[in-house]
């Protein structure tokens, strides 16, 4: 691809960033508004309340929620993604309420599809916000049980479609759900809805805010390492992508995601489908600590934080600084 290495004089590279013009215009890749998929933690309580390890984010109430949505939709932001929380006395074995027709999640849906029609909805497929041991799946004598457990996610995933989900996001790598999820979407006439497969995801420590957020962290014990990927891989990251596509995800999703940019990128390039990354909890409170610490600008470390993912190959980023980005997006562009 290259010609002879570049010499000087002939070639000085900082004649391109002379200007902010001429920088600019020799930028190879820019983050958009588009680009945004907002994740969101809802709640049964009515209004909203703080979340001590993530500074700037609440829960919501639906009712509480809907104005964000609004304001978030004129910005331009495209996806919400849905997040309940439920408080250990609410939670049981069986996790019944992860499919009932009326949840938290589903009313919600509703909610949003009716009042924002305009905003794409996700939802988070997994069982640990309603489960007494805070893990992604049924359990029995400590294992968590793989077949079992699709059985439960096919039936939340389901009860999503048919409250108007638009991308369902099964969060939770058990293996073979992406398939029994697309068969019995495809059986029951929902035709058009979309799965966002977290394919790679890992057993980070960088979820612990997050399960704070959902009600998880007081009832979580051990770790998530049987079903979570090892840190270490990333082969089999490649080989967990080409499995959902062939089972029938329409996009991947690559979580943690800066300190994973390595994969976002690989998955990228080997298959070129559409690829998120989720900037999680703990990458939000590592930046928004430094922030308030005032060790980094807020808005410059913001938008390099998310503008990485783009120049790593994502299409998409869901980042709890979804409304900031958009608003700052907004503010130097002119326009949304
Ligand atoms: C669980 C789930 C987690 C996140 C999204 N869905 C946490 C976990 O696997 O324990 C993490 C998101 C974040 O940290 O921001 N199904």
């Amino acid at each position: 691809m290259h010609l002879t290495p570049a010499s000087y004089p002939a070639t000085r590279f900082r004649r391109n960033r002379r200007t902010d013009a001429l920088r600019r215009l020799t930028q190879e890749t820019a983050f958009g508004v588009n680009d945004l998929i907002w994740p969101v933690f809802i709640q049964d309580d009515a209004g909203s309340s703080d979340i001590a390890s993530m500074p700037g984010v609440q829960r919501h109430s639906t009712e509480a929620l809907l104005p964000r949505v609004e304001e978030a939709a004129r910005l331009g932001v495209p996806a919400v993604c849905l997040f309940p929380y439920t408080a250990p006395s609410a939670r049981t074995e069986t996790c019944e309420m992860a499919w009932h027709p009326d949840n938290l999640v589903n009313r919600t849906i509703r909610a949003i599809k009716d009042a924002v029609p305009e905003m794409a909805v996700m939802t988070d497929i997994a069982l640990d916000p309603f489960n007494i041991h805070g893990q992604d799946g049924l359990m029995r004598d400590g294992i968590v049980l793989n077949d079992e457990t699709v059985d439960a996610l096919v039936k939340m995933a389901l009860s999503q479609a048919e409250a108007g989900a638009d991308i369902l996001g099964p969060s939770d790598m058990m293996d073979g759900r992406i398939g029994r999820m697309r068969m019995a979407l495809e059986a029951e006439g929902h035709h058009g809805t979309s799965i966002m497969s977290y394919s790679a995801k890992y057993a980070s420590v960088f979820y612990g805010p997050f399960r704070d957020a959902v009600g998880a962290s007081a009832v979580l014990k051990g770790d998530k390492k049987t079903y979570q990927m090892n840190p270490g891989n990333t082969d089999e990251a490649l080989r967990l992508v080409a499995r959902d596509l062939t089972e029938g995800a329409d996009s991947v999703m690559v979580k943690p995601g800066m300190p994973y940019l390595d994969v976002c990128r690989r998955v990228k390039d080997e298959f070129g489908v559409p690829t998120f990354a989720y900037q999680v909890s703990g990458e939000y409170a590592m930046l928004k600590g430094a922030m308030a610490q005032g060790w980094l600008d807020p808005t410059k470390g913001m938008a390099e934080s998310l503008l990485a993912f783009k120049r790593a190959g994502c299409d998409g980023v869901l980042t709890y600084f979804a409304p900031e980005m958009a608003r700052h997006l907004r503010d130097v562009n002119g326009t949304a």
